[in-house]
């Protein structure tokens, strides 16, 4: 049985209260059955004694082993510096991983310094989204640690969705629940032993006051929008208490403002104090994601001044209303918060996740050999088909040659009717590499042998008029060999010779066959038939290289190669490769190109509008 060290970094106070669960629950796990060792490293971003060391005295949080005393700063040199120090302590340490919770700037420090010296970072909370990010550093730190992230533990089902969309593979997302209710579901049993607070000296009852907690840079950088919504909660019918933090008391200094009517600014309070105000308080107005969840817990009304949180499960329930900075809205809220419907219970999990996270945790940690789930589709030995193809262009030119000494004729498909044996048709399928179809028919030039090249006029992967693609083709043209049409079962006729006069007419070639792409049909136009050919008329057995392989079989391991019969070649170059590769390695190719292409194709309309936009300002 291993043990695993795991460095967990934390710093402010969101982050003491998850800590202080799983600390905890660590605590308690026997000695004998104990896998983690936990090594916690406080950056010292909180260093308050209210925002910091109150929750190691009330919630039992063994002391950090170091407290970089990073502080307050502008947030490039802050995380600079955390950088620079997490980094130092993890060099030391070399645990087996790192841990991270949440969203602050100390989280994003610690993943970065994860991934900079090849660590697992396990992020707690991960995938939480808003989709904004302007003013919100939060969102940010969320979306660069969860990247970084090896394995993502999430504390609601919604979270892995939004991971799953940015291209996570399921594997490294596990769903845990939320550490914070685990500590809610134990602590409101513990108010009344830790909590000392007095209602009747703060001149409040239960149950007739409001608590409100503000500090998000968006509703505090601005002096307009700060001031407007504590005017609001100063104005509210009954008494709002608001544990002042120390970013917003550093303003209101800096404003010389002063509440006058109903809002009571108080101190921050250690996390019993907290509680037993919100279990007692009638609604909650906040901008703090952890208050948020925390009121949803104890059912309260809460009102979130911001333009969506991240917690859309209490506002789906109609249990939060955000109300981003319309005071009004505010004000007539803080009178009358319409009834919510009944919440989803399990929402956050079911009060258990420092059990959940740490069974993850160790699990993860005994499958993990230094290879992480980076690509969307999993681990690469993971892949589909990620044995190597061996549809490489030497491969190819050998097939054409052991034919031809094996007296086999090249002939068009049409000629595979009769019955005469050691016949072979190529057809090819110009689709998703046209480079790579101009390669196999230069290879069938050299040897003196033509092909059908068949083209998709419907495909979305190339445009066939473009300059570029459109000279390859001709020069497949010029070398003498035929084209065809790939067409769809369900194209009416007058679709079809559409197309057979578009192409006819770009190219300057007669079309000679349709190749009907979903069921290997063939139409002879050369002759003037109407009659579909169904591919086993035409005497020959089929072989194609869909996908990276020959199916069914190679043709020189065939049965009709060995009984001297004929065959028909249906083949899409793109496949075809310099070197072996895998069916993944080569559609990864194609995506990078088609990307490039793109994004060279977005530069130059860009360019050209600009010059237009230019030439009409002139
Ligand atoms: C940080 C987190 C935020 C989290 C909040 C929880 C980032 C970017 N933000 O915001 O996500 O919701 O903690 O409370 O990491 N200050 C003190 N004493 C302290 C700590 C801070 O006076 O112990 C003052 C300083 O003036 C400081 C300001 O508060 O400049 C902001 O502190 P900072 O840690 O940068 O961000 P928070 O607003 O606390
Ligand atoms: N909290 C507290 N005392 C206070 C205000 C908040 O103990 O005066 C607790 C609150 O109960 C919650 C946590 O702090 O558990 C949330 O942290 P914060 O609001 O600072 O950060 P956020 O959750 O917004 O990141």
């Amino acid at each position: 049985m291993n043990k695993y060290r795991i460095v967990t970094v934390i710093g402010a106070r969101p982050q003491l209260v998850k800590v202080a669960v799983i600390s905890n629950y660590l605590k308690n796990i026997p000695k004998d059955q104990q896998r983690i060792e936990e090594i916690i490293v406080h950056t010292g971003q909180h260093y308050d004694h209210m925002l910091s060391g109150v929750f190691f005295e009330q919630l039992n949080i063994p002391k950090p082993k170091i407290n970089l005393g990073i502080g307050s700063g502008l947030p490039e040199v802050q995380l600079g510096k955390m950088i620079h120090k997490i980094g130092e302590v993890v060099r030391e340490e070399q645990p087996d991983a790192v841990l991270v919770y949440g969203d602050t700037n100390s989280t994003l420090a610690a993943a970065i310094v994860s991934v900079q010296q090849n660590l697992p970072l396990i992020h707690v909370e991960a995938g939480e989204r808003i989709y904004r990010r302007n003013q919100v550093p939060e969102e940010i730190n969320r979306v660069l640690t969860d990247h970084a992230s090896s394995l993502c533990l999430t504390v609601t089902e919604r979270a892995g969705n939004y991971l799953i969309r940015e291209g996570f593979h399921k594997d490294r997302i596990k769903f845990v629940g939320d550490p914070m209710f685990d500590l809610f579901c134990w602590g409101k049993s513990k108010v009344d032993q830790f909590s000392d607070i007095d209602f009747n000296k703060m001149g409040i009852s239960a149950g007739n006051f409001h608590l409100a907690t503000i500090h998000r840079a968006q509703n505090t950088d601005s002096k307009e929008i700060l001031l407007s919504l504590l005017s609001a909660l100063d104005n509210s019918p009954i008494p709002v208490v608001l544990p002042i933090h120390p970013r917003v008391k550093h303003l209101l200094e800096k404003y010389d403002w002063q509440p006058s009517n109903n809002l009571k600014t108080i101190e921050p309070q250690g996390y019993f104090d907290f509680l037993k105000l919100l279990l007692a308080c009638k609604y909650c107005i906040t901008d703090s994601g952890g208050v948020t969840r925390e009121a949803f817990f104890a059912r309260k009304p809460c009102i979130v001044p911001m333009e969506n949180c991240w917690w859309s499960q209490a506002v789906e329930s109609g249990w939060a209303i955000e109300v981003n900075t319309d005071t009004e809205k505010l004000l007539s809220l803080l009178e009358d918060f319409p009834t919510p419907q009944k919440a989803r219970e399990d929402a956050f999990g079911d009060g258990n996740s420092a059990e959940k996270i740490i069974r993850e945790v160790v699990d993860f940690l005994d499958q993990y050999n230094g290879e992480s789930y980076w690509h969307r589709s999993g681990k690469f030995e993971d892949l589909p088909a990620t044995r190597k193809s061996d549809l490489t262009f030497d491969n190819y030119s050998d097939l054409i040659e052991t034919l031809e000494d094996s007296k086999y004729r090249f002939v068009e498909p049409l000629q595979l009717m009769d019955n005469s044996s050691r016949k072979v048709a190529i057809v090819h399928q110009v689709l998703f590499n046209p480079e790579n179809s101009l390669k196999t028919a230069r290879i069938e030039n050299s040897k003196g042998i033509k092909a059908c090249y068949c083209l998709d006029p419907e495909t979305k992967l190339d445009n066939l008029f473009s300059r570029d693609i459109s000279g390859m083709i001709q020069e497949i043209i010029h070398m003498g060999h035929s084209l065809g049409l790939v067409v769809a079962t369900d194209m009416s006729d007058k679709v079809v010779s559409d197309y057979i006069a578009l192409i006819e007419n770009w190219f300057k070639c007669k079309v000679s066959i349709l190749f009907y792409k979903d069921n290997g049909l063939i139409k002879a136009l050369e002759t003037g038939s109407n009659e579909f050919i169904p591919v086993e008329y035409l005497e020959a057995e089929l072989f194609q290289n869909l996908a990276g392989y020959w199916q069914p079989d190679h043709p020189l391991k065939s049965k009709a190669f060995n009984e001297d019969s004929s065959m028909l070649l249906s083949l899409n170059p793109g496949w075809f490769q310099p070197r072996s590769e895998t069916f993944f390695e080569t559609l990864l190719k194609v995506i990078d190109k088609k990307e490039e292409e793109i994004s060279q194709e977005l530069t130059r309309q860009t360019k050209s509008d600009l010059y237009q936009r230019k030439k009409i300002e002139l």
